[in-house]
């Protein structure tokens, strides 16, 4: 039988709940979301509770990490059905603050990422968005203080960015990568794929076509640049608009020439209609 986690909605009541979950002196893992919770969601509390004996869920559509231009007021909230998804996986605690809670009157204070932060690929795309989630991340943390923080595989760059802060900043917490989960045909869960029409979702998988094909070439010798190209050829062939298609060191996301370079990791983002997709699979 799955009971209702606890929500916790400012800091005193965080407190009080996270106080009584470490009475034990119980490890805590802290999967950080906006909700809208899929079964990728779902894999990273698992993940969670195979870690640490208590698991929180952060659930805040964090303003920060999007631009004026972007999907802030329309992206999906799904609170029942998160809670009840979250109830099911037996998750301890839900903190769910508003934006004044997170971001008080007055509040001045940034988290400003490097290193894998302006590697040139989201970044390139969506300057404001490190920033945003450095902040709100970094914030999670000092709030929560967790033993583990889990993010998916999906969002690769902000998996390092956080990583780096997690260790530039001491903040005590391992970050832990999940990996993607995906549909049947491939295409990887996110919570922005309700945005592609019928048509539009049959196209998605291309993507993670393309980049095993690069996968395939390169291990198979080929050079980067020739194992990459037919790849965003097909991506772009299928109706996709390029944002980026490149082969990147695993954990700087520095530019590779080859596999000697250490290990490597494809990244993709492009927009089919007005989803922007963004994908990434390990050489
Ligand atoms: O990946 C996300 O859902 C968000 O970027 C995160 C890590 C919860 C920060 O708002």
């Amino acid at each position: 039988m799955s009971r209702s986690p606890i929500v916790a909605r400012n800091i005193p009541a965080l407190h009080r709940a996270l106080d009584h979950l470490r009475l034990r002196k119980s490890t805590v893992a802290l999967v950080p979301t906006m909700g809208a919770l899929h079964d990728g969601h779902v894999s990273l509390v698992r993940l969670a509770k195979r870690r640490a004996a208590k698991v929180v869920v952060s659930i805040f559509v964090n303003p920060a990490q999007f631009a004026p231009s972007e999907d802030f007021g329309s992206y999906p909230r799904t609170w029942k059905s998160d809670v009840a998804k979250l109830a099911a996986e037996d998750v301890d605690l839900i903190w769910n603050p508003d934006v004044k809670t997170m971001y008080p009157d007055g509040f001045a204070t940034r988290v400003v990422p490097e290193g894998p932060a302006v590697a040139g690929l989201e970044d390139r795309f969506r300057p404001h968005f490190f920033g945003g989630v450095a902040t709100v991340v970094g914030k999670l943390f000092t709030q929560v203080r967790p033993d583990f923080a889990i993010f998916g595989e999906k969002d690769y760059q902000q998996l390092r960015v956080v990583a780096r802060m997690a260790r530039d900043l001491d903040l005590g917490v391992k970050v832990v990568g999940s990996r993607t989960v995906r549909e049947r045909d491939g295409l990887a869960m996110s919570s922005r794929n309700v945005y592609l029409s019928a048509q539009e979702r049959q196209t998605a998988p291309v993507l993670h076509r393309a980049m095993k094909e690069s996968v395939r070439r390169l291990r198979a010798g080929d050079d980067v640049a020739a194992a990459m190209a037919g790849s965003a050829e097909m991506i772009t062939q299928a109706g996709f608009t390029l944002d980026y298609f490149e082969v990147r060191h695993a954990e700087t996301l520095a530019p590779v020439g080859s596999l000697k370079d250490g290990p490597m990791r494809i990244l993709v983002a492009a927009k089919l209609g007005k989803t922007r997709l963004i994908d990434n699979v390990a050489v």
